[in-house]
C-alpha cells in the first residue's frame, strides 16, 4: 500500500465514522456513543491530515493549536449555559471565515503556480460568497441573540440585498472567467460580507431559530466548497454532512415556526403588534398564587405536564424540576414534560437541560403528541416558558409569532405559570394565557419557586 493509499483509506474510515456518529446522534439513547464515534473520526482525520500535509511546519501548526485551544477553553469555561446559542452563532461565523481564508490562500497559491482550473476557481468563488455571508451574518445573529443589536435595517433593504446578490453572482462569474486576477475573489468576499450583514439585520427576533440553523448549514457548505479547492475528500464529505444536517434542522425549525426559510430571508417578518398593550391584556385579570397553594393543587392531581422554556435555563432549575417530578410520582401522579421545538434559545436546548438532570426520555413529549393530551391533564406547570405557550399565535394575525404552532396548555384544567414578572419573552409581546380564567401566576425565580413547591409538598 502506497502512502497516498494509506492517506485515502484513513480519510475513508474517518468519513465513515462521521456518518455512523451522526446516525447515533439521531436518538437520545445512542447520542453519547455517536458523539464519541464522531470525535474518534475527527482525531483520525487530524492525524491523517498532519501526515498528509507536511507543507506547513509542525511548529506553526502547534502554535495555531495552542492559541486556538486557549481561546476555546476560555470561551467555553466562561460562557453561561444560557449564552450557549450565542457561542454557537460565533462558531458558525468562524467556520465561514476560516473557509474563506483557507480557500482564498490556496486559490492565490494555485494562481501563482499557474495551476488554477475551472473546478478550483468555481469552488473558490462558492467558498468566498457562502463563507463571507456566513461570517458576517453570524456576527449579526450573535449580536441579536445577545440583544445588543436592535436595528432592523432601513426601508428598501430587501431591494439592496437583491442587488448585492446579483453583484455577487456577477463577481463569482468573473472569478471563474478571469481567475488570474485575484482581485475578483477579494471583491466577492467584500460584497458577500456586506450581503451577510444586511440579510440577517432585518430578520425579526422570532425568526432567529431558522436563521441560526441556516447559518449552521452554510458553514458546512462553505467547508465542503473549500474541500474542492484543496482537493481534500474528507473536508468535502464532512462539510456536506454539516450542510445537509443543517438544512434538515432548518426545515424542522421552519415547520415549528410556520415560516419557510425563503420567506424568513426575503420577506418582512410579521410586524410586531405595537398595538397590543400589556396593561390591556393583564389589567385586573392576573391571579397570583403561592407555593403552598400550588402544592395543594398538585397533591390531588392525577396527571401533571411540565412545560419548560428559556427561564428554566436562566434559573438552572433542571435538577429542582426533576426532584419535583419524582416527589409527584411518589404520590401516584403521572408526570410528563411537553417540549416545544423552539423552546429556549437553541435547537434541543430543553432536551439537553432535562437530560443533564437525568429525566427519562420516555417522559419527554413532542408538541404534536402533547397537544391532544392537555384536555385530560389536571395541572400544567409552565416553567419559564412564554412565547411557546402564547395563544396570540393563533388569534392575532399581526403578532410576530402569528401562525407558529404552540403548546395548547390552556386546554388543561389548571395552568400554573412560574416566572419572575409579567415581562415578555423573546418575541417581546404580552401573553393572554397569563390572564386566562384557569391560569395562576407563581411569581419568582424558577429554581426558588420549584424548590418551595417541593418543600410545601413534603410538609403537607
Ligand atoms: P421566552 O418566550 O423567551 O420566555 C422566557 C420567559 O422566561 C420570560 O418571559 C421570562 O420572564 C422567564 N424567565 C427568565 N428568567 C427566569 C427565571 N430565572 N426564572 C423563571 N422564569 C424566568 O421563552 P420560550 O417560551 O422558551 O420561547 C423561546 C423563544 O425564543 C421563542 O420566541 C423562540 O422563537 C425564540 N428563539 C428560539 C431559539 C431556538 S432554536 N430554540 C433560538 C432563538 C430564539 P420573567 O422575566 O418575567 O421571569
Amino acid at each position: 500500500m502506497t502512502r497516498a493509499d494509506f492517506i485515502e483509506l484513513g480519510y475513508l474510515v474517518a468519513a465513515s465514522l462521521f456518518i455512523i456518529g451522526l446516525k447515533g446522534l439521531s436518538r437520545p439513547r445512542t447520542a453519547r456513543r455517536g458523539n464519541l464515534i464522531g470525535a474518534a473520526g475527527m482525531l483520525l482525520a487530524v492525524v491523517v491530515t498532519l501526515i498528509d500535509q507536511a507543507i506547513v511546519s509542525y511548529w506553526v501548526l502547534a502554535a495555531g493549536l495552542i492559541v486556538g485551544s486557549a481561546i476555546g477553553v476560555v470561551l467555553a469555561v466562561r460562557v453561561k449555559m444560557t449564552s450557549m446559542p450565542e457561542l454557537v452563532a460565533l462558531f458558525n461565523g468562524f467556520g465561514g471565515a476560516a473557509s474563506v481564508l483557507v480557500a482564498g490562500a490556496s486559490f492565490v497559491e494555485a494562481v501563482d503556480l499557474g495551476l488554477v482550473d475551472t473546478e478550483t476557481s468555481t469552488a473558490a468563488a462558492a467558498t468566498a460568497i457562502i463563507g463571507a455571508v456566513t461570517f458576517t451574518g453570524s456576527i449579526v445573529a450573535f449580536a441579536k441573540l445577545r440583544e445588543s443589536l436592535h436595528w432592523h435595517g432601513f426601508s428598501g433593504i430587501r431591494i439592496v440585498n437583491t442587488a448585492l446578490a446579483a453583484v455577487s453572482l456577477a463577481l463569482a462569474a468573473m472569478v471563474v472567467i478571469d481567475p488570474g486576477n485575484t482581485m475578483w475573489l477579494w471583491a466577492l468576499v467584500a460584497v458577500g460580507s456586506v450581503l451577510g450583514l444586511l440579510v440577517v439585520v432585518p430578520i425579526g427576533g422570532a425568526d432567529m431559530p431558522v436563521v441560526i440553523a441556516l447559518l449552521n448549514s452554510m458553514s458546512g457548505l462553505a467547508a465542503s466548497a473549500t474541500g474542492f479547492v484543496l482537493n481534500n475528500t474528507l473536508l468535502i464529505i464532512a462539510g456536506a454532512l454539516v450542510g445537509a444536517s443543517g438544512l434538515i434542522l432548518t426545515q424542522i425549525m421552519s415547520v415549528a415556526m410556520n415560516r419557510s426559510a425563503l420567506s424568513v430571508l426575503f420577506t418582512d417578518a410579521p410586524s410586531a403588534s405595537a398595538g397590543v398593550d400589556a396593561d390591556e391584556v393583564y389589567a385586573g385579570k392576573i391571579r397570583s398564587t403561592s407555593a403552598d397553594e400550588v402544592a395543594m393543587i398538585l397533591e390531588t392531581a392525577g396527571r401533571v405536564a411540565i412545560v419548560p422554556g428559556y427561564g428554566l435555563a436562566v434559573a438552572q432549575a433542571q435538577h429542582a424540576v426533576s426532584e419535583l417530578a419524582k416527589s409527584l410520582e411518589a404520590n401516584g401522579t403521572e408526570v410528563v414534560f411537553a417540549i416545544h421545538p423552539v423552546a429556549g434559545r437553541m435547537p434541543g436546548h430543553m432536551n439537553v437541560l432535562l437530560a443533564e438532570a437525568e429525566i427519562d426520555y420516555e417522559k419527554l413529549l413532542e408538541m404534536d403528541v402533547a397537544n391532544p393530551t392537555f384536555a385530560q391533564t389536571d395541572v400544567v406547570i409552565v416553567l419559564g416558558a412564554n412565547d411557546v405557550v402564547n395563544p396570540s399565535a393563533n388569534t392575532d394575525p399581526n403578532s410576530p409569532i402569528a401562525g407558529m404552532p404552540i403548546l395548547e396548555v390552556g386546554d388543561a384544567q389548571t395552568v400554573v405559570v412560574i416566572k419572575r414578572s409579567l415581562s415578555p419573552g423573546f418575541a417581546g409581546i404580552p401573553n393572554p394565557l397569563f390572564a386566562a380564567d384557569n391560569a395562576l401566576m407563581l411569581f419568582g425565580d424558577g429554581k426558588v419557586a420549584v424548590t418551595a413547591i417541593i418543600k410545601a409538598l413534603a410538609e403537607a
